[in-house]
């Protein structure tokens, strides 16, 4: 396929964004036609933003049997390429180092007298994320205008910039990170090839961007210190753009890799208008009914939290905490529900089935602990609902965010501009979002379930005018960039 010099441009598009997963997804229904699903998200309105006209094109992987029929049948999107990975090389890059390596370096996951072990197996999936990375760079390389903006997408393609820019010197190339990036002394876990691997093909981007400053400071302080003498990089007064400057020589003439931070804002308009179809009204009805009533007659309080069942998202120090609060404060008991969904997410790993098991397990036992026949006192529920997370979302007196590191979270953002009556916000100081809500939200150390139980106690005891107003600060903070903008924003600043 690399013949990319007489194909290069060949098929013109403006934009580019490539991500692992794409817009839309297929599945064959059982009289084998194919029946396609459009997912949404911040990528989705960012391209939807800047128009058809555009020449946008998204480049994405085929993630399932659907998908890659689809690419078989030649079925498709227009302004989409699905590229038919093989199944094998995708488990393994997917799988295998992004999900398994990647995402726990960077979220801080791993337990480590027994974990990582970086063996021979971990270099045989590393050959494939390196293909993989490969075919999405010699795709890009292959529909890129002359000059084309080219936008990746996250830690499954950190290798793409690089090999994109071999192939195509020409395209202005910009990576963003969705998620935190690791500290310098976490990220040198991985084995030092594999560091400065990881390093150089983010460094082959004009401009990197990150979620939040944290995050653009722990790449700079993870990429200073692969390699002094070849990456130089500098911070300079907090008005100016940081950058890096690099040459694989060490001698010039260095190259200018530009940091930028875009901190995603929540989609006030379309999560107003969605909340308030007549399937989230029903759901609202209905959840209210199952969180029930308390002894003297009122509604009975809903700490909500809402998730994939994703380790980093700490759902079980949540209920450890829930449960603390119950043992603090009996007073609670009866007057309280803590709603948890848990959709469920990255099941072909088994540490991610065990922790939905836990989950489950957690739940059942405060259960039969503290749940009398009129009340359960956690309402779980582990099926992916968009309305129904719209009505918790409603009706949440507390919403509770306590993730051990996450690149932004947007259901901290989403809660208090869908919010009813408003809601107390208790967040980790770990979360992205805490950057912009800490003032009005009640902050947390997320391994401190004592600390937490506290904070749900404090959130929920808040005066309803407290909640309101806090609520809707939080509420401005949390749209201050919506998705359009932030995608437009990234693109301008690459084309700078
Ligand atoms: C995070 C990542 C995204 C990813 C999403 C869902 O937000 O930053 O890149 O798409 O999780 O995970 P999944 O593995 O299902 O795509």
């Amino acid at each position: 396929m690399a013949s990319t010099q007489a194909a290069q441009g060949a098929r013109g598009a403006q934009v580019l964004v490539a991500s692992n997963r794409g817009p839309v997804s297929y599945a064959v229904r059982e009289d084998g036609s194919l029946h396609a699903k459009r997912g949404g998200g911040g990528l989705v309105s960012g391209l939807s933003a800047i128009g058809p006209d555009a020449g946008a094109l998204w480049v994405c992987s085929a993630l399932g049997d659907g998908d890659r029929e689809a690419v078989r049948r030649g079925v498709g999107e227009p302004g989409v390429r699905m590229l038919a990975i093989p199944g094998d090389v995708h488990s393994d890059a997917y799988n295998g180092i992004a999900n398994s390596v990647l995402w726990f370096v960077h979220h801080m996951l791993y337990q480590t007298p027994l974990e990582p072990v970086f063996d021979g197996e971990f270099r045989r999936q590393w050959a494939s994320y390196e293909t993989y990375n490969r075919a999405f760079a010699e795709a890009l390389a292959e529909e890129a205008a002359p000059g084309a903006a080219v936008l990746v997408q996250d830690y499954h393609l950190c290798l793409v910039p690089g090999m994109l820019r071999e192939l195509r010197p020409d395209l202005r190339i910009g990576h963003f990170s969705h998620t935190p990036w690791a500290p310098a002394e976490y990220f040198a876990l991985l084995p030092d090839d594999i560091r400065a691997q990881l390093t150089w093909g983010m460094l082959g981007a004009d401009r990197l961007a990150f979620l939040t400053h944290r995050w653009a400071m722990a790449f700079m302080d993870c990429a200073g210190q692969v390699d002094g003498e070849r990456i130089q990089v500098s911070i300079p007064i907090p008005s100016k753009e940081k950058t890096i400057e690099h040459s694989p020589t060490g001698r010039p003439p260095f190259r200018t890799t530009r940091i930028g931070v875009h901190g995603l804002g929540a989609d006030a308009d379309f999560l107003r208008q969605r909340a308030h179809e007549a399937d989230v009204d029903e759901r609202v009805a209905a959840l209210r009914e199952e969180i029930g009533t308390a002894p003297d007659g009122s509604a009975r309080k809903a700490i909500v939290r809402v998730d994939r069942t994703e380790l980093s998202k700490n759902i079980v120090r949540g209920l450890l905490a829930y449960r603390q609060l119950l043992d603090d404060h009996p007073e609670w008991r009866g007057r309280v529900a803590h709603v948890a969904f848990a959709y469920p997410s990255r099941q072909d790993l088994a540490v991610y089935r065990e922790y939905m098991a836990e989950v489950r397990r957690l739940s059942e036992e405060i259960n039969s602990q503290y749940g009398t026949p009129g009340w359960t006192p956690v309402v779980l529920n582990l099926k992916d609902d968009f309305a129904r997370s719209l009505a918790a979302y409603r009706l949440a007196d507390v919403a509770l965010v306590n993730p051990i590191r996450d690149g932004m979270n947007l259901v901290a953002k989403e809660v208090p501009v869908v919010s009813d009556e408003g809601c107390a916000l208790v967040l980790s100081r770990e979360a992205g979002a805490y950057w912009e809500l800490r003032e009005d939200a009640i902050t947390v150390n997320p391994y401190d379930v004592m600390e937490t139980a506290r904070a749900l106690h404090e959130a929920l005891s808040m005066a309803p005018e407290e909640r309101a107003e806090r609520t809707k600060r939080l509420a401005a903070a949390a749209t201050a960039l919506p998705p359009a903008q932030w995608f437009v924003e990234q693109l301008g600043a690459l084309k700078e």
